[in-house]
Formats: C-alpha cells, structure tokens, sequence
C-alpha cells in the first residue's frame, strides 16, 4: 500500500453545502486514517457566501487555491438571498467562472441504480432492471458561456443568449467519451439538435469523423427531445451518452430522477489541470440547516476523487459498497426513505456511515490476518 500526500480544496458554498461537504470529509479523513494517506484540507469561500463577504462569487484567492490543489471538492452554490442579482453577479456565475478558469470541459455524470433503492424509481421493474449510464457532458462552451445581452427600447425588451462550439471543443470532450465507451460495453450515444442548430449539427459532424478512429464504438446519434422520450422508455438502451452542455444539464437532472434521488449522484469535472468533484444537486434552500439533505451524492463525489484523481479504487470501492450496505440496512435520508426503513438526517447518515465503514475494515483485517 503506498500512501499519498494530497492537497484538497473544499468549497462548501451555499445551502446544504456545508452540511454535506461536512459527512464527505469525515469520509476522506477515515479514509486518510485507515489506509495511511495525508490529506491536507483547505476550505475557500465561493459562491453567496463569498459574494456576502467579499462582493464576489469566486474571489481570486479561491481561484489561486483551486489551481494548486490536487483535487476540489465542492458542495452547493445559490440561494433566494441572490435571486435578484444580475446573471453575471450570481452565485452560479462563480461556478460557471471557475469551470471556465480551469478548463474544465469534461463533465462525468454517473447514474447508476442501486439495487437495493430500486422500488424508488419512477420506472416499472422492468425499465428500470438495468440504468448504468455515464453521462459526459461538455462543460466549458455552448450557451453558457457565449453573450447574454438584454436590450430594451420603446416596443419592450429583448434578450439574446449566444452558443458557441468549434470543432477543437467538440473534438476534445468527444475523445473522452469514445475513450470511455470502449473501456465499458462500447456502446455511445450522442445527443444533439441538429435538425435546428448550427452548433449541433458541428457537434454531429465532428463526432461522427471520429467515430472512423474507434471502430470498437457502436456510435448512435439522438436529438434530444427523442432522447429524453427514450431515457424513460428504454434507459437500458444507454450505456455512454455524450452531449453539449445545456442538454446534459437538463438530461442530467431526468437521470437522476430514473435512479430515484438527484441526491445520489456525483460528478467529476476534468481539465488539464485539477478536477472538481460535486454532486449534481443544488443548494436546496429549503432544506438548508435542518439536517435532512441528503449527503450521499457528496460522498459519491469524494469517493470519485479517490479513484479517478488518486487512483485510490479499493478506498473508492471501500466507501461505495458501506453505502450500500447502509441502504440495505434501510438507512434512508429523507429523499430516499420508505415504509418501514430507519430515516436519519444529514449528520446521522454520516455517522451511520462512518461506523459501517470502520466495522468493515475491521473484518477485513481480521479475516486477512485469519482471524
Ligand atoms: C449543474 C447546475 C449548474 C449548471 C448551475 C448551478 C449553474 O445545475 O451543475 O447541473 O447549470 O451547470
Ligand atoms: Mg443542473
């Protein structure tokens, strides 16, 4: 076992931020303890609270921090406090500021159904028998980024958001996903609108030419309101879907409804230089300080940091499989719960966890030594 000296930011944020980014790194820091890592914790302002205390989401120190780390860890940004804020001046704006900054085009969104959760799912048993989809998503161009312009004159007002790609953007996002079909079961579906949008229709002819390089890929082409229809109809059909970044947004959240909790699902956002882990879920503001959110998605995404930033697969794998047994013991957050099971809030779920993490590592070592 080699241990490792690692640097994590951690931006909490806003909301159930602190909450959950709380369980996650009591997480990390087990992990650190029971396998013989240093991690080392830095955490920045970002988001509303930075904009309260320093009139900005994404102060240049966060920036600084972030850029040195060897991984991010973010929980949730946004409120109703910011609500009136002008798009450029909004919390989100910090987020989108700092995937930009680091380059972070590649987006992994897992969603996968846990066995144990399946009566959860929207879906009858049979759709929902088999949702192991990664979905990739372009994360550092497309309408998000171009002008937001809002002009007004005598007849009233009128708005213009902007999208972009180059064919360099697609290209780049696209040969991870070829990359990460052909190490799954090789199958890709790519979703765009190009039978309406320039951009789409770049996006379509820049997947498919190199689509010629990876003949071990089953590439398959879905506009995106079809694709949507057939998420719900036949999800097993999906293996790796990649899309820009509006759909993905938007897919993203359908996904996270099939496998029964946006709370469940983590992200890894990729660049040259450090990932950011974060759940996909908001700040949920009405849940914010009661300790009812649910903080698996957080813990998913510190348990991805392990794996793909450090390598770490058995701590991953270690973390992971505790959850999973804690749901099996019917241990639910209130997102999750159902007749007959135990509902805890944020804190307990963590303790639950850390409990079950260390009682599994104990067998282990025992039955290792022979015990
Ligand atoms: C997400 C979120 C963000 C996005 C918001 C908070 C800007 O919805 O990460 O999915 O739209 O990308
Ligand atoms: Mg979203």
């Amino acid at each position: 076992m080699t241990s490792q000296n690692r640097k994590i930011v951690l931006l909490p944020g806003d909301g159930i931020g602190p909450e959950i980014m709380r369980v996650a790194v009591r997480v990390l820091k087990d992990c650190a303890s029971e396998f013989g890592h240093h991690f080392e914790f830095a955490e920045f302002p970002f988001g509303g609270c930075a904009i309260d205390a320093s009139g900005m989401p994404l102060p240049a120190e966060t920036l600084a921090a972030c850029r040195a780390a060897d991984a991010i860890l973010l929980g949730a940004v946004g409120g109703s406090k910011w609500d009136a804020l002008p798009i450029g001046k909004r919390p989100e704006s910090g987020l989108l500021a700092l995937r930009k900054e680091l380059d972070l085009y590649i987006n992994l969104r897992p969603i996968d159904l846990r066995p144990s959760l399946r009566s959860l799912s929207p879906l009858n048993a049979d759709r929902s028998r088999d949702v192991h989809i990664d979905i990739i998503r372009e994360l550092a161009g497309d309408i998000y980024f171009g002008e937001h312009r809002v002009e007004s004159d005598a007849s009233g007002e009128r708005a213009t958001d902007e999208a972009v790609y180059t064919t360099g953007e697609v290209e780049r996002v696209a040969k991870y996903a070829f990359a990460r079909a052909e190490a799954r079961t090789g199958r890709l579906v790519s979703i765009d609108k190009a039978n309406v949008l320039a951009t789409s229709q770049l996006w379509r002819r820049t997947v498919t030419r190199l689509a010629a390089d990876h003949p071990g890929v089953k590439l398959e082409h879905l506009y995106v309101d079809n694709a949507a229809m057939q998420l719900v109809l036949a999800p097993a059909q999906f293996d790796v879907i990649l899309t820009s970044n509006l759909f993905g947004d938007i897919l993203s959240d359908l996904g996270a409804a099939l496998v029964g909790s946006i709370g469940l699902i983590p992200s890894m956002s990729c660049g040259p230089g450090p990932s950011l882990y974060e759940p996909i879920h908001g700040s949920a503001p009405s849940l914010a300080g009661k300790d009812v959110a649910c903080p698996v998605g957080t813990i998913l995404s510190a348990s991805m940091m392990l794996q793909e930033s450090f390598g770490l697969k058995q701590e991953a794998d270690w973390i992971k499989s505790s959850v999973d047994r804690l749901f099996l013991q019917g241990i639910r957050t209130a997102d999750i719960a159902e007749p007959g099971m135990t509902t805890v809030g944020c804190s307990e779920f963590g303790e639950r966890l850390h409990v079950e993490m260390l009682g599994a590592l104990d067998h282990h070592k025992r039955s290792s030594r022979g015990v």
